[in-house]
């Protein structure tokens, strides 16, 4: 069970993002959840800057797997079904793509510019279940935080 508070980090994130630059809202993101939120070991961004595939973006962990199309691994199903998809054991997901041997369990949030997937913010766990019903609801918050903050360019553009 998550004592992580939440609520907390969403006031402390909001004062955080004090520009509208997605870029610099994007690594300060990542850091601050990195920090924040016990036992992770990867939290970054992939963002749709080519049609269909996700390219690494900012993040804090170690170097990792690059292009991600939408038909491969946890990442991508988030961007195909614009549904967060919560990764219990990695290692029982068809298509996980392994770019920490560590992680054992994920946590990928859609992140969406108007009728456009934009992107994906990614949390990677060495625990098994890191992320229960609670951590997914804090976590999309925090994305809608991010969202709120940033002008999003559209995909590609
Ligand atoms: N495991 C992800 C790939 C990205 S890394 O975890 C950083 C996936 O299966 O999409």
């Amino acid at each position: 069970m998550s004592t992580t508070d939440y609520t907390l980090l969403n006031r402390q994130l909001e004062a955080l993002l004090d520009t509208r630059d997605w870029l610099t809202n994007t690594a300060q993101t990542c850091a601050f959840l990195m920090h924040e939120i016990p036992d992770l070991n990867w939290a970054g961004f992939y963002l749709q800057r080519q049609p269909g595939t996700l390219i690494l973006g900012p993040f804090q962990g170690l170097p990792a797997c690059n292009p991600i199309p939408f038909d491969k691994g946890v990442c991508g199903a988030a961007a195909t079904s614009r549904r967060t998809q919560r990764v219990a054991d990695v290692h029982a997901f068809p298509g996980h793509i392994a770019c920490d041997a560590a992680s054992r369990s994920e946590l990928v949030v859609p992140i969406e510019c108007g009728a456009e997937l934009w992107g994906v913010l990614d949390l990677d766990s060495p625990q098994p279940a890191r992320f229960s019903d609670a951590d997914q609801a804090g976590i999309e918050r925090l994305v809608d935080v991010f969202v709120a903050a940033s002008d999003l360019p559209i995909p590609g553009a």
